[in-house]
């Protein structure tokens, strides 16, 4: 079959049809979707139906893959993605409502991850589509004013932060859980040793440091909203078979809900982060 590769906007998104799961793990194809990542920061392999060998096979020459304690997949490089307890770790299957805020993987980390790889399973046509936003994008478009105004800033991230908007009715001793997690803080911008420059934002982002509460969220808020306008926003409706790469660092990303009881099941590895928030 031929390969097709189509830019699927001025900012984000590549689709790449044509090549199958076992084609992706050599060095060769490993080298290409890295290079098309730095380029486009989304890649969409349709329907490539890679299997679990081969996804961690290829996650591997893509970088280090972060190891997935829970035991929630015979490999431990693999994380089940659902909302279901009979399919997933229980705890994790509560948490993962979070997902449908927008997010930076491993925000909370030092070096926060350097790319996803999604991979469907099982799909739901009644929802669960994943959006992508590109901070690059976002950054390069705000006014200049506002982008030297932002340098000075920092932001405290926190898996509290998080589990707080993804579930307001929490109870104390959750809530008092989710405190003895570590917080970290990040700059605002990320400027990479290539002079690329991102917003860290996402759900994570808990307070600005040094500003009053109210006016450390309506920043957050503000820059969150104009970080996730149409034009710099990806959707993907997911087929069976789908393997969707992002790079990390500089994509927030969501899935749009999804009940429960849904069928949707993805197989996600991490590659654990290159560069360090400066
Ligand atoms: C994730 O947030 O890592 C998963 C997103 C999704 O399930 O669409």
């Amino acid at each position: 079959m031929s390969v097709t590769v189509t830019p699927l906007g001025p900012h984000l998104g590549v689709e790449i049809t044509g090549m199958s799961g076992g084609d992706l793990p050599t060095t060769a194809a490993a080298a290409a979707c890295l290079e098309t990542l730095a380029r486009h920061g989304v890649v969409i392999y349709r329907e490539a139906h890679i299997s679990d060998s081969d996804l961690v096979s290829f996650s591997r020459l893509l970088g280090r893959v972060v190891p997935n304690p829970t035991g929630e997949h015979e490999r431990a490089e693999i994380a089940t993605i659902t909302l279901d307890p009979a399919k997933t770790d229980a705890t994790l299957a509560w948490y993962r409502k979070g997902n449908f805020l927008w997010h930076i993987d491993g925000a909370t980390d030092q070096l926060p991850q350097k790319a996803t790889l999604l991979t469907a399973r099982e799909v739901d046509e009644t929802g669960g589509d994943t959006e992508f936003a590109s901070t690059y994008a976002a950054y390069e478009a705000l006014p200049d004013t506002e982008k030297v105004a932002l340098a000075e800033h920092h932001v405290l991230h926190s898996f509290a932060a998080a589990q707080r908007r993804a579930h307001p009715d929490a109870t104390d001793e959750q809530q008092a859980n989710w405190d003895r997690v570590p917080t970290r803080k990040h700059p605002l911008v990320w400027t990479r040793g290539n002079g690329r420059r991102s917003l860290l934002l996402g759900a994570t982002a808990g307070e600005v440091v040094g500003l009053p509460p109210a006016e450390g969220e309506a920043l957050l808020q503000r820059l969150l909203e104009w970080s996730t306008q149409p034009q710099f926003v990806l959707r993907h409706r997911w087929r069976a078979g789908d393997l969707v790469i992002w790079d990390n660092t500089g994509m927030l990303h969501r899935a749009l809900p999804f009940a429960a009881t849904s069928r949707r099941l993805m197989h996600r590895t991490t590659l654990v982060g290159e560069e360090a928030v400066a």
